[in-house]
């Protein structure tokens, strides 16, 4: 089978490798979507709490944080070689993918396709969006997906979501947030759940820039001499930043963030990983049913 379009992305590419090493440096606190304080509002501490919540799965034993643990860099803490996929709620599940972070996806933007214009004539390529292959617009639509995927959090329907958090600890809390009447009609309060988790994770808590490249970006932190070496590869000989770009000072304004993408879409020819309980090629954005029939070719 030969595929036109086989693109896989992962738009947020945390690199924890080469130049950045993961580091606890205590440098956080530059700015995110919602600004530079690392405390919470209501309605963060809300999604927080949500994002948290393990009776919010079928089973009564996965939250999202199962598998976007902040003791990982808010990816799945036991993905492995042997197993690099997360098993759902539901014992022997598992999905086709692993978990990328849900750190830094609120800088992901808003799926879209782009025009330009070149010798060739008009070109066009698609960017953004949640998920691997950017089938959530955004990241209040991705939120609602997991709750309600049968190899994740398995619930039958946005209702039984919507009960379970009107019997929550914190259902006054959601009510203080988003109105007295907020658990009433379910297509408004499952939109408001969603919504919460992003406010959540669109602060600084998921969101830390607290890595040893930020430090060094913000003038905190010297290289070593091999991290430097690094860091040269990266943006020149390796052609790393060609996709994964960065916004170096003093050319970019101090809170202008680096995230390491594009957020451009590429088959980088990864191949079938064996230990992946799927064996089906993954085609990436080639399945994503918003984008045109006619940019496809199967
Ligand atoms: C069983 C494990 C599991 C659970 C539970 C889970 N996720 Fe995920 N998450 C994944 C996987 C796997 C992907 C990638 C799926 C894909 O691309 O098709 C993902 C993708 C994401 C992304 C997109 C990141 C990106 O770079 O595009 C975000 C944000 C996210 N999840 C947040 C959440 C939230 C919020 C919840 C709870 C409502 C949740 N996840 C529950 C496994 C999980
Ligand atoms: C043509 C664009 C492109 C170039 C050039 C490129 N990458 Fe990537 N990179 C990607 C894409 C797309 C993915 C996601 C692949 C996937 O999910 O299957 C990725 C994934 C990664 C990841 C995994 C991130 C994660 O969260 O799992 C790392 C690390 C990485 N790249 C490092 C590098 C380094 C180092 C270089 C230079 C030697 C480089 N990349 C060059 C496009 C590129």
């Amino acid at each position: 089978m030969k595929y036109k379009l086989n693109l896989v992305l992962a738009p947020t590419v945390i690199i924890t490798t080469l130049i950045i090493t993961g580091c606890g440096s205590s440098s956080s606190g530059t700015s995110t979507p919602t600004g530079t304080d690392s405390s919470l509002s209501a309605e963060q501490e809300l999604g927080k709490k949500l994002f948290f919540d393990v009776s919010l799965s079928s089973e009564g034993n996965q939250s999202c944080a199962d598998c976007h643990s902040p003791s990982s860099g808010f990816a799945d803490p036991v993905a492995t070689q042997a197993a690099p996929v997360s098993e759902g709620s539901v014992t022997g599940e598992f999905g086709n993918r692993n978990a990328p972070t849900s750190s830094y996806a609120a800088f992901i933007p808003d799926f879209s396709k782009t025009s330009s214009l070149t010798d060739g004539g008009t070109t066009s390529h698609y960017q953004g969006g949640q998920f691997l292959d950017g089938r959530a617009l955004d990241l209040i639509e991705q939120a609602k997906g997991p709750f309600l995927n049968p190899v994740e959090m398995n619930n039958s329907d946005a209702a039984e979501v919507v009960t379970k958090v009107a019997s929550a600890s914190y259902a006054d809390d959601f009510l203080s947030v988003y109105g007295a009447t907020a658990l009433d009609d379910t297509d408004t309060a499952y939109t408001n759940i969603a919504t919460s988790i992003a406010a959540f994770e669109e602060s600084a808590e998921m969101s830390p820039f607290s890595s040893k490249f930020d430090a060094w970006r913000a003038g905190k932190y010297s290289l070593t001499a091999s991290e430097d070496r690094g860091l040269q590869l990266f943006m020149n000989d390796a052609k790393c930043a060609n996709c994964h770009t960065l916004a170096l000072p003093p050319e970019s304004a101090a809170n202008d963030e680096t995230i390491f993408s594009d957020f451009n879409y590429f088959n980088i020819g990864v191949p079938v990983n064996p230990s992946n309980p799927s064996s089906d090629i993954d085609i990436g954005l080639a399945a994503n049913s918003n984008i045109d029939a006619a940019d496809v070719a199967i």
